[in-house]
């Protein structure tokens, strides 16, 4: 018996030797520790020995069992660090497979600066819908019925009276309505033209802004557009205020930044002339205060309007506008 037990051990400890994989370590297993396995029938055997010697041998028993099934845990995990027939090899000093963490949108993430540049001098954020009536989109912005100046904007009509707003402007009326002044407001969101080439999208991003106070004037407008100018750009950014026209402000201004592509020498970005225009901005025009119930000789207002691509395309340099809107993960992972 003695013998015996000495031969499976050394039987199990070659055939665990030879295992080639996993699944030969289990047979083995079950072979020589299972139920019907050979060390549970020898021991099952143990009344034919003496007595006296029955605890010796039941103590080695246990001893080539536990040395067995050390064995095959031990060939198990050299199994695995080799490798097995598909060459995969297990190395538990790799580090963990990271998930991937997704990125803020290029537009998303410009808004978010323009914001936080408004915060910061107090603006609080409204929005208005997206839908908007003719009447809040033009007419009560002093765009006179059947005045051309309503075709500087190419609009997506959704009825007689309702529109795809063309401008955030709308949410000037809006605020101005429900709301009583002052007024220290910045409404960023979508809008819609019927327009598309290289720079132009029929939806695009717009960051509209007004203020209405008392004893401000022309001077805050243009301290407070240089400064976020300055501060979305650089602190050294040339800024100029140039005279134009908007039906709801008067006087109106553009506001151009030096050319950040050329440093103002003249390129293809700024079309030879060393400035680029970022936005649009004047003070309110009294009309427009007047549609609001709000009084133009006791208020005074300054309003301002600006694309978000086209800040994000000049601070990133992206072109043509339409990568913006194609979702290709290899632009988009870059912000
Ligand atoms: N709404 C104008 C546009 O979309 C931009 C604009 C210009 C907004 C002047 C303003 C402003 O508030 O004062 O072209």
């Amino acid at each position: 018996m003695k013998r015996e037990l000495e031969k499976v051990r050394d039987d199990a400890l070659a055939a665990i030797d030879d295992a080639a994989d996993e699944k030969a370590l289990d047979e083995i297993r079950i072979k020589f520790l299972g139920r019907k396995g050979a060390l549970t029938t020898l021991l099952r055997g143990t009344r034919q020995i003496a007595p006296e010697e029955r605890p010796a041998f039941g103590k080695r028993a246990n001893e080539v069992k536990r040395e067995i099934g050390a064995a095959i845990d031990d060939k198990v995990v050299r199994l695995a660090e080799k490798g097995d027939e598909t060459g995969e090899r297990l190395d538990v000093t790799l580090p963990g497979l990271k998930s991937r963490r997704g990125t803020l949108h290029p537009i998303t993430g410009v808004m978010n600066e323009m914001i936080d540049v408004f915060a910061g001098m107090g603006y609080k954020v409204a929005v208005g819908p997206e839908i908007e009536l003719d009447d809040y989109n033009f007419t009560r912005l002093n765009f006179p019925i059947d005045h051309p100046a309503r075709d500087m904007q190419d609009t997506f009509f959704v009825s007689k009276d309702k529109l795809l707003r063309t401008h955030t402007s709308p949410v000037q009326i809006r605020t101005m309505e429900t709301q009583k002044p002052p007024f220290r407001v910045i409404s960023p969101g979508k809008v819609y033209r019927h327009d598309r080439d290289t720079s132009h999208s029929p939806m695009f991003f717009q960051l509209e802004g007004f203020v209405v106070d008392k004893k401000i004037g022309m001077g805050d407008l243009k301290g407070s557009l240089t400064a976020f100018a300055q501060k979305i750009f650089s602190a050294d950014t040339p800024v100029r205020f140039r005279s134009s026209f908007f039906p709801f402000t008067e006087p109106s201004a553009e506001v151009d930044i030096g050319c950040i592509f050329c440093k103002g020498e003249g390129c293809r970005m700024c079309k030879q002339s060393g400035w680029i225009e970022i936005l649009g901005s004047g003070m309110i025009h009294p009309k427009v205060l007047r549609n609001v119930g709000i009084d133009p000789n006791e208020w005074i207002g300054f309003a301002f309007g600006m694309g978000v691509e086209r800040i994000a395309i000049l601070k990133h340099g992206i072109e043509p506008i339409s990568t913006f809107y194609e979702n290709d993960l290899r632009f988009l992972r870059q912000f």
